[in-house]
């Protein structure tokens, strides 16, 4: 929140639990009564304007906010950061002030995360972050949702997390310091969370299991996680290809995991690279309720932001 009061969902770890519970519960509820006469009803966005503006690529996010918008009764409007020049043609502080005129939030995906803290210290109107290099806070939202939808209370669960850190790792690792259950992490060693991100997780009470070998961190998990090994904006990804190769998740893999473990992946996903077509398409695989679900639980982000929650 910033002194003018503007609602901007920037990171995990800028809220409180209560107010994430607060969302993902508003999401769930929306969810269940999407499509009936009370929702018809019920349209906190009515004649609210969003700007949707996207730097990178995006199947997911471009097409749940601009849905889930319209569905919550406002209008969306999409620029790319190509033709805005994001960042180039004028200060991030102008085009922020400039767009605060015209909209009534702004959902934004780049990868610059410090220029995105910059533009949202500018906005007078709510930012949502759609994901930068540092992180994905929209993504572990619908992965909550997702995984209490299937198995209750993520609280004293184990989630396992394989593969590099990233954006949607550095966003679990936000959530665990916030909902109390246990993040087990396998990295390779040259790819490993910052290690001042782990200190400030542990400083607020996440429960952390932090190695490098896939095997342990799956052991007995409810919910095996994975993602691309080249995230957008890496550069080297022949290096990271080599050094991931042990952490794929697969069939082998996941007999690891607890008899009734899920598994998620934020998508999009390389198939035969980080999960195995077995897996992603198998019993266990959630990973198109996961996508869905980015609808359902940034309706109750934006519901927050515009004070509806
Ligand atoms: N998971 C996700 O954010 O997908 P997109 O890049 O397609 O938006
Ligand atoms: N870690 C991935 C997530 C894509 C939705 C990336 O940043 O490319």
């Amino acid at each position: 929140m910033t002194a003018d009061g503007a609602r901007h969902f920037l990171d995990l770890s800028d809220f409180p639990a209560s107010t994430l519970r607060a969302m993902l519960d508003a999401g769930r509820d929306i969810k269940a009564r999407r499509r009936t006469a009370q929702d018809a009803e019920d349209k906190p966005l009515a004649g609210k304007v969003v700007a949707m503006v996207f730097e990178q690529p995006s199947l997911r996010t471009r097409m749940s906010f601009d849905v889930g918008i319209r569905e919550l009764g406002g209008e969306p409007v999409m620029v790319t950061g190509k033709e805005i020049e994001l960042g180039e043609r004028e200060a991030i502080g102008d085009t922020a002030r400039v767009l605060s005129r015209f909209v009534d939030a702004i959902m934004i995906r780049m990868l610059n995360h410090d220029q995105l803290v910059e533009l949202a210290s500018y906005a007078t109107v709510p930012v949502i972050n759609g994901l930068t290099k540092r992180s994905h806070p929209c993504q572990v939202m619908a992965d909550l949702l997702t995984f209490e939808e299937r198995k209750g209370p993520i609280k004293g669960r184990r989630i396992a997390w394989t593969g590099d850190f990233n954006n949607v790792l550095a966003s679990w690792i936000h959530a665990a310091a916030r909902f109390d259950f246990e993040l087990a992490i396998a990295t390779p060693e040259e790819l490993a969370p910052r290690a001042d991100l782990i200190d400030w997780a542990k400083a607020e009470g996440a429960r952390l299991d932090l190695g490098h070998v896939a095997e342990a961190a799956v052991e007995g998990a409810d919910c095996v996680i994975s993602d691309s090994w080249v995230s957008m904006g890496d550069a080297d990804g022949e290096r990271r290809h080599n050094l991931l190769r042990p952490f794929q998740v697969n069939e082998r893999l996941m007999k690891r995991a607890a008899s009734d473990a899920i598994f998620m992946h934020c998508l999009p996903a390389h198939r035969g690279e980080e999960v195995t077509d077995e897996v992603i398409d198998g019993p266990q695989s959630a990973v198109f309720d996961e996508a869905e679900n980015r609808l359902h639980a940034q309706k109750g982000v934006l519901a927050w932001c515009f004070g509806a929650v």
